[in-house]
């Protein structure tokens, strides 16, 4: 009786994700493990020619990589410094990704989405196929949908929703082409994003953006994502929301809320740029480089921080039958 049950929920399950209206493209990253758990690292803000410690962090991350035989990589932006790639055939792309994350480890699928900086660049150059054909590890998007196992993660596009970047841009440029009309660009998107975590059957649901929503760093929270994006993240019952932006490391949330991590250290840090923020609440700010793995479970998703050195600086567990969060 409940298998058949739960059968028939699958089935209902993939009825909806084939017969759902979003343009969000959705892809699959095939599970490998016996017991269907997951790991990966997440990187932030890196792409600086090796330097700044760019070499020694993807250093750390190949040996952690190996560690926990990792299934591929998240980039969450800010890829390429000071402003994006020029084009598809910018030799900035090898300088800063192929030559740098050489390590047999990291010779994974890389998910990336884009930062404010690879905006200020040639986004098409970012997205494009040429790249991939160049480096078969490259994949970047706006926003989409990685399914893998247990886990859904949901890449969001979050520099549209920064309004400063549009009234007061200051001395940048940045290629809007393809998000214009704005307002349309956004409204779109958070109904894609509604509809594919609404129609989600998966376990666990990581959300993956460049700009913070709570965070004590520098450019401090991005008042429009916890106004536009938060909402639809609290109703479908999001588990994590990871993002770069601020160049740290840091782990804020409650038990039994939704955990913001943010893995801003692949190269450059601001040390001393800390801003308050409730103790009981901010788990760890680190304000050096360094990158986080996370490795999931059916009940289980832990994450640990990493600093330049390959230390851990703090981990944490989320439960799932508990829907509790578990320093140890
Ligand atoms: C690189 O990391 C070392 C620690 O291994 C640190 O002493 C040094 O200041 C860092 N350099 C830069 C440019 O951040
Ligand atoms: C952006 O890069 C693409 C190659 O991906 C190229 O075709 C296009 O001309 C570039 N645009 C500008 C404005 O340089």
């Amino acid at each position: 009786m409940s298998v058949l049950f739960g059968v028939s929920l699958m089935f209902l399950c993939i009825f909806f994700i084939k017969g759902s209206l979003s343009k969000l493209e959705r892809l699959e990253h095939p599970v490998t493990k016996y017991d269907g758990s997951l790991s990966f690292l997440v990187v932030g803000d890196w792409g600086r020619k090796g330097g700044f410690n760019q070499s020694l962090v993807a250093h750390q991350m190949g040996i952690v990589g190996e560690q926990l035989d990792i299934d591929f990589v998240i980039s969450v932006g800010d890829n390429f410094y000071d402003d994006g790639l020029k084009g598809d055939t910018d030799p900035a792309f090898e300088a800063s990704f192929s030559h740098i994350y050489t390590h047999p480890s990291l010779q994974k699928q890389w998910y990336s989405v884009l930062g404010n900086h690879d905006y200020r660049g040639n986004v098409s150059a970012q997205l494009s196929q040429v790249l991939t054909q160049k480096d078969w590890r490259w994949f970047c998007r706006r926003s989409f949908v990685l399914s893998s196992g247990m886990v859904e993660f949901f890449f969001v596009d979050t520099n549209p929703f920064v309004e400063k970047y549009f009234t007061d841009p200051e001395d940048h440029t940045y290629d809007w082409s393809n998000v214009l009309p704005r307002k349309k660009y956004i409204s779109n998107l958070l109904h894609d994003l509604d509809l594919q975590m609404k129609k989600s059957c998966a376990k666990w649901k990581f959300v993956v953006g460049h700009h913070g929503i709570k965070t004590a760093g520098e450019h401090g929270v991005t008042q429009e994502l916890v106004d536009q994006l938060v909402p639809i993240l609290e109703e479908n019952k999001v588990d994590l929301y990871i993002n770069g932006h601020d160049h740290c490391l840091q782990h804020i949330g409650s038990d039994g809320e939704i955990q913001f991590l943010t893995s801003g250290g692949g190269s450059k840090a601001w040390r001393g740029n800390v801003q308050s923020w409730d103790p009981k609440e901010l788990k760890l700010y680190y304000d050096g480089q360094g990158f986080m793995s996370l490795h999931v479970t059916h009940s289980q998703a832990k994450f640990i921080y990493y600093d330049v050195s390959g230390n851990v600086l703090h981990q944490s567990t989320l439960s799932k039958s508990f829907k509790r969060n578990h320093p140890f």
